[in-house]
């Protein structure tokens, strides 16, 4: 692209391409109408004096963050039965906050995995509409799950008859439900394959969902160009869910060796939600959460780390994902230390958080990398987060399609 079709530039002291791990100094980034146009050494650019340069040039700059697992709509200080008093449009609300929160930590894009009524397809639309700002948006509207499971509501007696909006079981109800959430806006699929921490009666252990039904809802969502993501603890579940195709694997908290060799071998990205079990066990009393979801912690929490370390080990890709919504919005940086706590070196958990998660949302050619034709989504950092990752936790500069939200 030519330099000279640029509206403003950012002139970076130091700039990361998370693909090669390459650092270039005193780089311009020429951006038009939310692109990126060029991006060049400071010397070879000719600027006209008219101020349309945003100096960082004592910053280190790197693409727009992606969390590859959010729930906008939930408050983490809300928990429990507390939560049953709380309505759809109460949530989407909420959302409204939470998704600035999470642009301003740094996440330009977010993966929203499961909201009450389609709540995250109004957030998505309304921040697309530059009612409020917010993050770029994938979207997986309910949730779907077998009655009684996780993604089920658990907390009422049967005088209520309450049930989850995405609760179907057998193939045909379930490919129904893919069918639902297409209609109303949904681009990614989100079941149920285990049971869960933070819901009542279910075990993290336990399969839910048969594998007929799981290849039913992964035939369907591809059919239609959906994206399918699977919350699974238990190995039961996750190994079933990847052998049905899913795209990744959510929490993957106690995945055998063999199923770890599964993924690899089928390209299934997991994101695993390292962060969170520091906030549950610390503050789940407090904030109400049921002693049950504390006690399922204490046995899963540990080991997922050193899931983390081994499925990394052994190759298998992945992406960054927090579960912010059951922890608070805007601290879903402090996810990339215990990444790095588990193996990972600061580039590969800045990768999972860039063009892996680009590639697993589908959107490998237009977020993840600060390339001409990307959308202009970058952030900036005091010093190298190579040196030391816990820099991402304290972002400096947001940018968004060309806009700066964080100054
Ligand atoms: N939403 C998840 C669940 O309820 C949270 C799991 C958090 N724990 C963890 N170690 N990742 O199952």
């Amino acid at each position: 692209a030519d330099p000279g079709q640029a509206e403003h530039y950012v002139l970076a002291g130091q700039l990361l391409d998370p693909k090669t791990g390459d650092v270039r100094d005193d780089q311009l980034i020429g951006i038009a109408e939310g692109r990126i146009v060029s991006v060049s050494p400071r010397d070879a650019v000719e600027l006209d004096e008219d101020g349309k340069v945003i100096d960082l040039s004592d910053r280190f700059v790197l693409p727009g963050l992606i969390d590859t697992h959010v729930h906008l709509t939930n408050d983490a200080s809300v928990q429990g039965h507390a939560r049953l008093g709380r309505g759809s449009h109460r949530a989407a609300l909420y959302g409204v906050r939470a998704a600035r929160k999470n642009l301003e930590a740094g996440f330009t894009t977010v993966r929203n995995l499961g909201a009450p009524a389609f709540a995250d397809i109004a957030i998505r639309d309304a921040i697309e509409a530059g009612d409020f700002p917010g993050p770029r948006m994938r979207v997986a509207g309910q949730s779907l799950g077998m009655t009684g499971g996780h993604c089920d509501s658990t907390l009422l007696p049967p005088d209520f008859e309450h049930r989850g909006g995405g609760v179907a079981d057998g193939p045909w109800a379930a490919r129904e439900q893919v069918r639902k959430n297409l209609k109303y806006g949904a681009d990614t699929i989100k079941f149920c394959a285990t049971g869960g921490v933070m819901s009542k009666g279910t075990a993290t252990g336990a399969r839910q969902y048969t594998l007929e039904e799981m290849e039913a809802i992964v035939d369907e969502a591809h059919a239609l160009g959906m994206r399918v993501a699977a919350h699974a603890h238990g190995d039961a579940g996750i190994k079933l869910a990847i052998k049905a195709g899913v795209d990744s694997v959510e929490h993957a908290s106690l995945i055998s060796d063999e199923s770890i060799a599964l993924a690899r071998r089928n390209g299934t990205a997991l994101s695993m939600d390292v962060y969170v079990s520091d906030y549950i066990l610390g503050m789940g009393e407090e904030v109400g959460m049921l002693e049950e979801s504390l006690e399922k912690e204490r046995e899963i929490g540990q080991a997922q780390r050193d899931s983390l370390r081994r499925a990394h080990e052994a190759g298998v890709r992945i992406v960054f994902g927090s579960d912010a919504g059951v922890y608070p919005h805007g601290q879903n940086g402090k996810q990339f230390a215990r990444m790095v706590e588990a193996g990972m070196s600061p580039l590969e958990a800045i990768q999972a958080a860039t063009i892996h998660a680009a590639d697993l949302l589908d959107w490998s050619d237009e977020i993840g990398r600060i390339e001409p034709g990307f959308h202009a989504d970058f952030i900036a950092v005091d010093g190298s987060p190579l040196d030391d990752v816990t820099r991402l936790e304290s972002v400096r500069f947001v940018m968004k399609a060309g806009e700066i939200h964080k100054r």
